[in-house]
């Protein structure tokens, strides 16, 4: 792989709308460092990368397996130019029912990993005087959800993260910005009944779920010079599901 180009780290490229993310993101000429929680991900994101960058495992759970696979990272000379955090994990429950677990894990891997792979990135961007930070949130941190909580208070925990943090470095040539899909046609919805993906399209005003495609263009766009004045902001791309 090639060190000098633009290189973009991906939180769970193996499948769903990161593995399209990464790549849109080769067809454009930057590199890909793709993760998974799996040897079997790794492989599939090998497979479609092939010299256009390359999978390793990370488990956001797993804080300190973050800063170590970071360092590791920067100490094998390749930079982190584009951070997309788009790992993200359901354990749905009714409040009286949600275990710790089922808090803790959401919490963990959808809101404190935001904060440790920033956190090991955002010195090198800073020197760079450039960088792009792009995290895919959820409508679910707008309008709330039954069953939710855990998602909910951590996708809209991000809202408030990248505001601030987009105060912080606005001045370091790095901007900041949430993406956040309504309903997309991955995996993470596939344990919807029939029923409950009817009731959901209902409220689409456009009538259908959206495509991983949908969502990866945006990134494309916010990663873009174009996009050069964009920061601190949440797109939300929902097929009017809900607008703000
Ligand atoms: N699909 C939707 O309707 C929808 C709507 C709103 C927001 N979103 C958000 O969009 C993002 C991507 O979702 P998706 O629909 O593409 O989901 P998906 O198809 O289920 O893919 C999830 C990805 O996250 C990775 N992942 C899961 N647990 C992880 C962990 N502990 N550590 C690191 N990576 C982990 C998975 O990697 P491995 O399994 O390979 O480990 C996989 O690549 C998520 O943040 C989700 O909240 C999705």
């Amino acid at each position: 792989m090639n060190k000098n180009k633009q290189t973009a780290l991906i939180t769970g490229a193996s499948r769903g709308i990161g593995k399209v993310i990464a790549k849109k993101l080769i067809q454009k000429g930057i590199k890909v460092i793709g993760t998974s929680t799996t040897n079997t991900g790794v492989k599939i994101i090998n497979d479609y990368l092939k010299d256009n960058g390359f999978g390793l495992i990370l488990d956001l759970k797993n804080t300190d397996s973050i800063i170590k696979t970071i360092k590791e990272i920067y100490k094998k000379k390749y930079s982190i130019d584009i951070l997309i955090n788009n790992a993200g994990i359901k354990k749905d429950n009714l409040l009286v029912k949600m275990t710790h677990k089922e808090w803790e894990d959401v919490i963990k891997i959808n809101l404190s990993s935001v904060f440790y792979l920033v956190k090991s990135v955002i010195r090198s961007m800073i020197k760079k005087k450039q960088g792009r930070i792009i995290t895919i949130g959820s409508i679910i941190a707008n309008i709330g959800n039954k069953g939710q909580v855990n998602y909910s208070a951590s996708k809209s925990g991000l809202i408030g993260f990248h505001k601030s943090l987009a105060l912080e470095v606005a001045s370091k040539g790095i901007t900041v910005n949430i993406i956040s899909p309504g309903l997309i046609k991955t995996d993470f919805i596939k344990t919807l009944n029939s029923t409950q993906y009817q009731n959901y399209v209902s409220k689409i005003p456009i009538k259908r779920i959206g495509y991983k495609d949908e969502i990866a263009h945006a990134v494309i766009f916010l990663i873009s010079k174009k996009a050069s004045y964009i920061t601190g902001h949440t797109l939300h791309i929902n097929g009017g599901m809900h607008m703000i």
